[in-house]
C-alpha cells in the first residue's frame, strides 16, 4: 500500500509522452514500481472512482485512460452522443487518486485504420456480443493499444460490463500479456440502479421504472435455492423485468461464467453448478437507452 497526497494528475495526450512518463516513473522507482491502470470512456461516476481507488491503493502509480473508443461501437449506436465532460472527468480522478490522465484523441490513437483483428472466440458469441457485432472486438484492439502503451501490472475493470471482464482475461491469458486483470464489484446507486455512464440518457420515469432490473436480479439466489434450473431462472427474470411497462428486453441469459456458456444441463443450477458459477445477465432498454447489469453466483461443492 502507498500513502499519496491527492493532487491533480498530469494529463497527457500523446502516445509518446505516455510512455515517456512510464518510463521515468520506473527509472525513480526501481524495483518497488508498480503500475495500476483504469482504462475508461470517461464521464466518470463512483464507479469509476472505486477503481482509480482501489489502484492508487495497490499501486506506486495510477493511469486512468479516458477514451471513447470508437472501434466498439456499432454504426447506429451512440457515439456521437456518447456523453463527455473532461473537466468533470479530471476532478474525479483527482479525488479519487489517479496520478496521470491518458487523454488521447482519436487520431493519436488510430493515425491509420487497424488492419489487425482481435476476437476473442467462445466468449463473445452472446449477451452483448450477439446484441452488439464487432464490439468486443473493437474493446479487443483498443486494450490490447493502451496495454502496450502504458504496460500495467494490473488494470482494473468493472464487473457491471462482466463479459468484457472474461473477453479481456482470456485476450490476456491468449497472448500472454504481462498484466493481471483486476474484476472489482458492481457499484450501485442507493436504490439499486447500476451505476452506468449512459444512466444520464434516462428520463426521470424510466430511471425510476429501470429499477426493475436490478429489483428482478436481486430474486435470482433465492429463485436458484428454490431450485430453478437455467430456463426457469431465466423466464422469472424476463417476467420479472416485464413487470415495467417501459421496459424492452434485449437479453436476459443465464450462463456459465467466466466461459459464458449455457449449463449442460437442465438440472437445478444448485446442482448442474455444483463447485462453480453463473451469471444472470440482463440487457434491457428504456426508450432510446440501453441498460446491462448482471448478477453473479457461486455454488459450494456439493459433498456426498
Ligand atoms: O468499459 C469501458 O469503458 C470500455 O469498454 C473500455 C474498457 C475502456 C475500452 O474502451
Amino acid at each position: 500500500m502507498t500513502a499519496k497526497i491527492t493532487s491533480a494528475p498530469t494529463v497527457i495526450r500523446t502516445i509518446a509522452q505516455m510512455r515517456e512518463a512510464i518510463r521515468a516513473y520506473r527509472k525513480e522507482a526501481g524495483a518497488a514500481a508498480s503500475v495500476g491502470m483504469v482504462p475508461t470512456m470517461g464521464f466518470l461516476h463512483e464507479g469509476h472512482a472505486s477503481l482509480i481507488g482501489k489502484s492508487s491503493q495497490e499501486n506506486g502509480l495510477t493511469v486512468l485512460s479516458i477514451f471513447v473508443n470508437p472501434l466498439q461501437f456499432g454504426p447506429n449506436e451512440d457515439f456521437e452522443r456518447y456523453p463527455r465532460d473532461e473537466a468533470g472527468d479530471l476532478a474525479v480522478a483527482a479525488r479519487a487518486g489517479a496520478d496521470l490522465v491518458f487523454l488521447p484523441s482519436v487520431a493519436e490513437m488510430y493515425p491509420i485504420p487497424a488492419a489487425t483483428q482481435v476476437t476473442v472466440s467462445g466468449v463473445t458469441e452472446r449477451l452483448c456480443g450477439a446484441s452488439r457485432p464487432g464490439h468486443f472486438d473493437g474493446v479487443g484492439i483498443v486494450v490490447t493499444k493502451l496495454f502496450n502503451i502504458v504496460q500495467p501490472d494490473r488494470a482494473y475493470f468493472g464487473l457491471k460490463d462482466a463479459q468484457q471482464v472474461a473477453v479481456v482475461e482470456r485476450m490476456v491469458a491468449d497472448f500472454n500479456q504481462p498484466v493481471a486483470i483486476v474484476p472489482c464489484p458492481i457499484v450501485r446507486e442507493a436504490d439499486g440502479l447500476a451505476m452506468s455512464s449512459r444512466n444520464v440518457y434516462l428520463s426521470a420515469d424510466e430511471r425510476r421504472e429501470a429499477l426493475v432490473i436490478s429489483g428482478t436480479l436481486a430474486k435470482a439466489p433465492a429463485w436458484i435455492e428454490s431450485g430453478m434450473n437455467a430456463s426457469q431462472l431465466t423466464a422469472a427474470v424476463k417476467e420479472g423485468i416485464t413487470a415495467s411497462p417501459l421496459a424492452d428486453i434485449d437479453y436476459v441469459e443465464v450462463l456459465t461464467y467466466p466461459g459464458l456458456q449455457p449449463p449442460a444441463s437442465d438440472a437445478a443450477l444448485s446442482e448442474s453448478e455444483s463447485g462453480g458459477r453463473i451469471i444472470v445477465a440482463a440487457a434491457v432498454r428504456f426508450g432510446r437507452t440501453r441498460l446491462i447489469d448482471n448478477i453473479l453466483i457461486s455454488f459450494p461443492e456439493a459433498h456426498s
